[in-house]
């Protein structure tokens, strides 16, 4: 009976199909000719000689290699020098012998620091000559440095304590201020006299703003690659720089890439500028101060941005491997090509000259300081 058959007619046909299909794939492996086979042991041999990194992550001096121009200015950003230990901190020893007032408690934090002892503070009110030690130095110092300590818990595991007091660095001197976030705050344990407890959750969040990775474990931060590096903007980078190294010893072109959208930009840019617990509130952002901090969210909700058409990016205005310009010429000269065309919109207050003052000034947030309003908004936005 026909319905008992195990095979259909059609699926032995399909059957038959794919075996034949293996077969001939089979024979094509086989009659491989040398040259393809040498390519493909070479490019085996060019995975091979790829530095090691994390997974699909390489070292990124390589990329040095192929890009010192880009390289050599991004040594120069904040983003290559918003962490290390703080005995490497390369301004630690203009601690030593410094004190600072706590404004709020009134007592007196004092600095000491030894090239092979590292960075520590001393609260001699309450603690005599006992040293706490700060081990982890945050920040480039452009706007400040705070300091995290890592400290056992009572189970064991790992706590860290980001210091009450952070310092920038002024010139040939060192300024000091409460931390934000600190203000107001009693101590309710022993160590909160020298700063805050973090969540744990809150330590890692702060390494994946700040260094490429590393695992807290054991009172320290294991397998620590500071900093915000290439790959942190551009991805993993182990398939790119494989592909090219290998172009590069057979002596041909590489095929070009094709350039990201500026919405992908902004996207890899706020992975960071945006707040963590920002990150999902982005279209219901209260329309205040407080957000200004969140330059990736307020751009988006520009009408620069939105009636654009995917032009404007995070880089139309700032160099990505560069410091931040502080002069405001530059960023004149990027508003008036969108705004200074005869048939685009311009400014009936102030065709020609000071944008930034007006449209993108600098405003108090709520506990960070000041920040460039990134809305650009159509009333100057101390107007509202
Ligand atoms: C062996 C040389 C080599 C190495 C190593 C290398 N690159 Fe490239 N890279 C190139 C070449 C050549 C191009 C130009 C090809 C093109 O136009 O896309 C390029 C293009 C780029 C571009 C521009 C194209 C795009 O996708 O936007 C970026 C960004 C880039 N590389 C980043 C990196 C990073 C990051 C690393 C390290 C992880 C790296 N490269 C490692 C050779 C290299
Ligand atoms: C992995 C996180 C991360 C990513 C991604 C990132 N940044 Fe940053 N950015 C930071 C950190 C952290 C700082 C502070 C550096 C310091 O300590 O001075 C910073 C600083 C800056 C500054 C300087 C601010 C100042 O006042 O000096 C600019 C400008 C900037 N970033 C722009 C960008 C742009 C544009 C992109 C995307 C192309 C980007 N960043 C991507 C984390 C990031
Ligand atoms: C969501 C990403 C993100 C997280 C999480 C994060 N930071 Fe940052 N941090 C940044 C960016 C971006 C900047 C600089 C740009 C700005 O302030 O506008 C910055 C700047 C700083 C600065 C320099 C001062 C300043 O305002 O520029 C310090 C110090 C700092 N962060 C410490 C920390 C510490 C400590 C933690 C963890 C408790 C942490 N950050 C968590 C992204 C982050
Ligand atoms: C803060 C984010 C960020 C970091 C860090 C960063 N880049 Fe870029 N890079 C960009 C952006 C944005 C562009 C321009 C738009 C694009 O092509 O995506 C760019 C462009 C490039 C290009 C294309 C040519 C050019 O200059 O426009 C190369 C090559 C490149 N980057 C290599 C590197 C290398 C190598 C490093 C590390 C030393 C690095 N980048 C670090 C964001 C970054
Ligand atoms: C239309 C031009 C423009 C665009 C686009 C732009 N910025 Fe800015 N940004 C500025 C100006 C102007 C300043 C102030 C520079 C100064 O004088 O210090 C600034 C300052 C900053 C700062 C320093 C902190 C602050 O807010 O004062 C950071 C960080 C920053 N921008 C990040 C970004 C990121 C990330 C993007 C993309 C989401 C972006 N910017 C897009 C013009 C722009
Ligand atoms: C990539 C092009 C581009 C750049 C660069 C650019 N804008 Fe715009 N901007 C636009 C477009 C498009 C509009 C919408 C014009 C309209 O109303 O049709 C706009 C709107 C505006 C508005 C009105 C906003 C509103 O809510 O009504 C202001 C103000 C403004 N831009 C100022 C600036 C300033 C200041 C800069 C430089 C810091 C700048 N723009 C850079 C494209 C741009
Ligand atoms: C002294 C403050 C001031 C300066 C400087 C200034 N603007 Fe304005 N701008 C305004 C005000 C106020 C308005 C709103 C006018 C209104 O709504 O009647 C405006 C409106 C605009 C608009 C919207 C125009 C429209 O018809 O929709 C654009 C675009 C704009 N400015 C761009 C710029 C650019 C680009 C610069 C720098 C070349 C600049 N502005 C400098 C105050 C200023």
């Amino acid at each position: 009976m026909r319905d008992q058959r195990i095979f259909s007619q059609r699926t032995k046909i399909a059957l038959w199909l794919a075996i034949a299909g293996l077969a001939a794939l089979a024979a094509m492996v086989l009659r491989l000719g040398p040259a393809e086979q040498r390519a493909l042991r070479q490019a085996e041999a060019v995975l091979a000689s790829v530095p090691p990194g994390f997974g699909l992550y390489v070292d990124e001096n390589l990329c040095a290699e192929c890009h010192p121009q880009q390289a050599a200015s991004h040594a120069q950003t904040g983003h290559a020098q918003t962490l290390r230990r703080a005995a490497d901190w390369s301004d630690a020893a203009r601690l030593d012998k410094t004190s600072f007032k706590d404004p709020q408690r009134g007592v007196t934090y004092h600095y000491h620091f030894a090239p092979n002892e590292g960075l520590a503070a001393t609260l001699p009110e309450r603690f005599g000559n006992d040293p706490f030690p700060l081990m982890y130095a945050f920040g480039s110092g452009r706007r400040r440095v705070s300091f995290l300590s890592l400290i056992p818990n009572r189970l064991g595991g790992t706590s860290a304590i980001e210091h009450r007091v952070s310092v920038r660095v002024e010139g040939n001197g060192i300024a000091f201020e409460l931390t934000p976030g600190h203000t107001d705050q009693a101590p309710a344990q022993q160590v909160e006299h020298f700063g805050r407890v973090l969540d744990p959750v809150l330590l890692v969040r702060c390494l994946d703003c700040h260094a490429m990775r590393g695992e807290v474990r054991d009172q320290d931060i294991q397998g620590l690659e500071p900093n915000v590096g290439c790959q942190k903007c551009h991805g993993p980078g182990r398939e790119h720089a494989t592909a090219m190294r290998e172009a590069q010893s057979r002596g041909r072109p590489s095929l070009p890439r094709p350039k990201r959208s500026a919405i992908e930009e902004i996207r890899a840019c706020s992975q960071c500028h945006v707040q963590a617990d920002a990150a999902n509130e982005f279209k219901a952002l209260p329309d205040h101060f407080r957000s200004v901090r969140l330059q990736a969210a307020e751009l988006l909700q520009s009408r620069c941005f939105t009636q654009s058409e995917d032009r404007l990016a995070c880089s139309t205005c700032h160099d990505p491997h560069a410091p931040i310009a502080s002069d405001t010429a530059g960023y004149v000269q990027r508003c008036l090509e969108c705004h200074g065309a005869a048939n685009t919109v311009s400014c009936p207050v102030s065709p020609a000259a000071d944008c930034v003052r007006c449209h993108m000034p600098a405003v108090e947030t709520d506990r960070e300081g000041k920040r460039h309003d990134h809305r650009i908004r159509r009333k100057p936005a101390t107007a509202r």
